[in-house]
């Protein structure tokens, strides 16, 4: 596997495989790599010739007051397991070559980020969308790879794509859990014997939403109100959001039907924020 630092190597590098006729399948992460970036990567490498995965903590989505400063990092574990997986290229850039002082433009999607995980996290999105237009004009891959662990993210960007005519194709992964139903993060790695106990709280609001919509429950205050109960019944929890919302417009819904997503954030310990979703109709493949 190759490691490319400077972003005209790696313009380079994509330029000289597409001349060929080699499609790219790119995977932008934030690294601490787990189960989930890996299986992105596989599914990136399934669908194309080459795979490059970028790394890089971008600061411009970190709020004051964020883990920025102590976001987990280990280069040497995430380059083997990158290497592992058959990635091609890992683009590991700084921050002084991905914001070289002067810049001026950032990329900004209305309408889906001012609500969620944007409420009380203003510039996030704006964070990411700039870094990920950045990154799409590094790497030119012909299809990326995100989560749906991050559905709002994921809905943002493609619409990004649709409204700015990013040639890029994006593609959806589903969440991978640890056994216990633990959406894998790389913030888990914060957490405590203990908070971990209180982190299941989120999985668990997401099977009973989905036992009580199997048993004919519709109604979402309903649905809220359990699930609030169930997630306060943990201890050292706070509920940043329980949303029940379309998967399009990401609005909210009064009554559940096949489209209806629900979404969690939940702060654990005061510090670690996690979320989580799962469609509540729908059988998807990202059940707990
Ligand atoms: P990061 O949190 O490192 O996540 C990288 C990708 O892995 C994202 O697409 C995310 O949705 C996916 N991912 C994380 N945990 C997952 C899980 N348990 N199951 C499935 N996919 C999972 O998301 C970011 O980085 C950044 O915002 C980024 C897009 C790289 C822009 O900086």
């Amino acid at each position: 596997m190759k490691i490319i630092r400077d972003p005209a190597a790696m313009t380079a590098w994509s330029r000289e495989q597409s001349r060929s006729g080699v499609s790219i399948g790119f995977v932008p992460t934030m690294g601490f790599f787990h189960e989930g970036h890996v299986s992105l990567m596989r599914m990136a490498g399934q669908r194309n010739d080459k795979v490059v995965v970028s790394l890089f903590v971008n600061p411009t989505q970190f709020g004051p007051g964020e883990d920025l400063s102590n976001y987990p990092r280990d280069f040497d574990r995430d380059s083997q397991l990158a290497g592992q997986a058959g990635v091609d290229v890992l683009f590991v850039p700084d921050t002084e070559s991905m914001y070289p002082e002067g810049a001026r433009t950032t990329v900004s999607v209305q309408g889906l980020t001012e609500f969620l995980c944007g409420a009380d996290r203003p510039g996030h999105f704006t964070g990411v969308t700039t870094i990920v237009t950045k990154l799409f004009n590094i790497v030119l891959p012909d299809e990326a790879v995100f989560g749906r662990k991050d559905f709002q993210q994921l809905v943002v960007i493609r619409q990004m794509c649709l409204d700015l005519n990013v040639g890029v194709k994006i593609i959806g992964h589903p969440i991978v859990r640890e056994d216990d139903g633990l959406a894998m993060s790389s913030r888990n790695a914060y957490l405590s014997d203990e908070l971990r106990e209180s982190a299941l709280s989120l999985s668990k609001s997401i099977i009973l939403a989905r036992r009580s919509v199997v048993a004919g429950e519709r109604d979402v205050d309903a649905l809220a109100a359990s699930v609030r109960m169930l997630i306060d019944s943990y201890p050292e929890t706070s509920v940043d959001y329980i949303s029940f919302f379309n998967d399009q417009t990401l609005t909210p819904v009064a009554r559940i039907d096949e489209a209806t997503v629900l979404a969690l954030a939940v702060k654990i310990g005061g510090k670690v924020r996690l979320i989580d979703n799962s469609y509540l109709m729908s059988p998807e493949d990202n059940q707990v």
